[in-house]
């Protein structure tokens, strides 16, 4: 079996692609450091696939660590980069966080990889980098802007790591997969996104609220320029999001395309803020305690994908609606809370 080695593969995005990845013939080995992940996770991962994935803890940061980890598992052919600290907020209080663990840990891997000659790579970005775009929907052709937080700016310096690298002559095939808004869970219920304290994302925040551990949630604005006033995203199931790195990861291995491509990883649907909690509301048929508030500072106002590069080259195709998303993310809220009260 090929082993892909997966940075960050207990985490939120990085655990369900290793159940796809082992799902589709591969041996993902897990590279974790447990920063922003729970070792739960590798339990969910293997009650789902029925056997234990091996699990190196390691912080992506440290090459002598990584080095170890290349050494011992010998043969590995690809990896999937997910390691990374993703909180927008706590970038612009603490860039350098940022800067060392996002940036630091891509040129320490690029380097082990290049030590160890396995040159193909999948790389975690993020629709981040088209700012506030012109058009809509955006296309891989959307001009990159200035990024608006510390975070955004180390997905953007680490495209140009790898544009860079690729013009260097190197023979490294990247791609890097801008996600758009990822949410839901496994549909088993046993693995999903554990965030650090209070949630600043949407779905997690919809479903704390709907469960009680928040009292109600606030939308931030509904006087922005869209149907109902509330910003606009594209939210992909993780489990289709998942599949796109298994489909890269192919594409990488048959020696296709360019030296290094990106592609937009969405639906291609834009939803309101206001459309997303009436769509976890039927799918789920619980109520949610919510009222408007004020803008938050840094929100796009609106930004959707247009995939047809995706579905052109990889052959990615979403499943999965959003009230689908939103069931499975609700049903992992309340295997959480069973789990907690069986403690
Ligand atoms: N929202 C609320 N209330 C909340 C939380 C979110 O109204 O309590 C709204 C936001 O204003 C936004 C939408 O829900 O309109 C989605 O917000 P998220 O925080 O879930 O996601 P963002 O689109 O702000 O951020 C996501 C990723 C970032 C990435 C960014 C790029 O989480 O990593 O997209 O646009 F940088």
């Amino acid at each position: 079996m090929k082993k892909i080695l997966v940075t960050g593969g207990a985490g939120y995005i990085g655990s369900h692609t290793v159940v796809e990845l082992v799902e589709a013939g591969y041996e993902p080995i897990i590279v974790d450091n447990f920063s922003n992940s729970e070792e739960s996770a590798l339990e969910g991962i293997a009650a789902i696939v029925g056997r234990n994935v091996t699990c190196h803890r390691v912080d992506c940061t440290d090459s002598k660590a990584l080095r170890e980890v290349f050494e011992k598992e010998q043969d590995i052919v690809g990896v999937i980069h997910f390691a990374a600290n993703k909180a927008v907020g706590e970038s612009v209080e603490n860039p350098l966080k940022y800067y060392h663990n996002n940036v630091g840990s891509l040129v320490a891997l690029l380097q082990v990889m290049e030590e160890f000659k396995v040159n193909k790579l999948v790389f975690s970005s993020s629709c981040t980098v088209y700012g506030v775009p012109e058009s809509l929907p955006v296309t891989e052709e959307t001009p990159v802007q200035k990024a608006n937080s510390p975070y955004g700016n180390t997905k953007k310096i680490c495209e140009e790591i790898l544009t860079d690298v690729a013009a260097s002559g190197s023979t490294l095939k990247s791609i890097a997969l801008r996600y758009f808004n990822p949410i839901g869970a496994h549909p088993s219920a046993k693995i999903g996104e554990l965030p650090l304290g209070v949630p600043s994302n949407l779905v997690p925040f919809i479903t704390q609220t709907a469960i009680g551990m928040r009292e109600q949630l606030t939308i931030f604005g509904n006087d922005y320029d869209t149907p109902d006033g509330t910003n606009i995203r594209d939210y992909v199931h993780v489990v289709d999001l998942a599949k796109a790195h298994v489909v890269a990861v192919e594409r990488l291995l048959e020696e296709k395309g360019e030296s290094l491509e990106f592609f937009n990883i969405g639906t291609g649907n834009g939803t309101t803020v206001l459309e997303a909690v009436k769509a976890f509301e039927s799918a789920t048929g619980v109520k949610l305690n919510y009222k408007i508030g004020p803008r938050r500072a840094g929100d796009v106002p609106k930004i959707y994908a247009d995939v047809a590069k995706a579905t052109e080259a990889l052959g990615f195709k979403t499943t999965s609606t959003l009230e689908e998303a939103m069931k499975s993310a609700w049903d992992w809220q309340v295997s959480l809370k069973e789990s907690t009260a069986k403690v």
